[in-house]
């Protein structure tokens, strides 16, 4: 039931999270292979950690030389054309149930039948990825925050037929990012989602009630509890799509009425108001 000696680590999607997911596993000296559909997007996602490996050196945090350690460690790789090499697998794709079972079943046929498998989701159960491979033993949940390098926890979740090997060699990758790990059963929204999306939820409803503004709301809430950002301001930071699809995955997976979405947060979602990435949300951004 061991699991190897982990060198390599191939992270399956370069957007925002498996960039992030790569750039601290370079960081912590790993050799990085990051893949995506084709080879442009993986080259795009190396490139966004170099300009961001460049302002930690403009800012004197990093050395020139550091820098070039780091993505000297990570290679764009186009699809799963690698994937045998790996020693431990990341996947980082959209939070799609169909598309993860998918890419879990091509893992299973492609990796070495030793090594684990995480899946970087925020609300998909571990147990049914698990369930498409013949090593639901060797499958976990790593949830990572956003901005990855900044933020210092990782959520680990045991899917049910997950072993103590694996829980424990992925404790042991998290070390070696820096990062700090909670463990939780693999239940509706694990640990941080299953606290913080209601708290976003009845923000929103205080708006969509008319108690206060969305600054008030932020506000208050901000200087009253010591959050760097408002609840509303998060969530448009997280995106208003991924906020009413995590709600919608509390609801149906507890079956309490407690968890139903907001209204608000359903139309904003029709109207493709969707938070920072589309502009405007509960506030408005300059287009990046
Ligand atoms: N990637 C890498 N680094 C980033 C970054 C990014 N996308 N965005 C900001 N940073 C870095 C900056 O470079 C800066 O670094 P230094 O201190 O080394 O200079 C640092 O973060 C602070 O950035 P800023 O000064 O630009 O801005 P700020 O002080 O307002 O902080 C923030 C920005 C870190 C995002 C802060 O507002 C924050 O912590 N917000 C809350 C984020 C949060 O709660 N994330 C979790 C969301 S929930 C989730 O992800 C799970 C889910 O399933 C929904």
């Amino acid at each position: 039931m061991s699991t190897p000696n982990v060198q390599t680590i191939a992270i399956l999607g370069a957007g925002q999270m498996g960039g992030g997911i790569a750039h601290v596993s370079a960081a912590g000296a790993y050799t990085v292979l990051l893949s995506d559909v084709t080879l442009e997007r993986a080259e795009k996602g190396r490139f966004d950690i170099e300009l961001r490996l460049g302002k930690a050196v403009e800012k004197g945090k990093l050395t020139a030389g550091q820098r070039a350690e780091i993505l000297g460690r990570i290679t764009p790789v186009e699809g799963l054309s690698r994937f045998a090499e790996a020693d431990f697998v990341i996947e980082a794709a959209n939070e799609n149930e169909a598309l993860k079972k998918s890419l879990f079943r091509q893992f299973d046929e492609l990796c070495r039948p030793d090594i684990v498998l995480a899946t970087n989701t925020s609300s998909i159960p571990i147990t049914r990825i698990a369930a498409v491979t013949r090593r639901p033993e060797r499958v976990i949940g790593m949830h990572f925050m956003n901005p990855v390098p900044v933020m210092k926890l990782v959520e680990i979740i045991r899917g049910l037929a997950t072993s103590d090997a694996t829980h424990e060699t992925t404790l042991q990758v998290c070390a070696r990012l820096d990062k700090t790990t909670v463990t939780s059963r693999d239940i509706g929204g694990f640990i941080v989602n299953r606290v913080l999306m209601p708290m976003i939820n009845e923000a929103i409803y205080a708006l969509y009630e008319g108690i206060g503004t969305a600054t008030d709301i932020d506000t208050g809430m901000k200087l009253g509890t010591n959050q760097p950002m408002g609840p509303l301001e998060l969530a448009d930071f997280i995106g208003l799509d991924t906020c009413l699809a995590i709600m919608e995955v509390l609801q149906a997976g507890l079956g309490d009425s407690k968890y139903r979405p907001c209204p608000l947060l359903r139309q904003y979602v029709e109207a493709g108001w969707l938070g920072r990435k589309t502009g405007r949300g509960f506030h408005i951004y300059a287009k990046s």
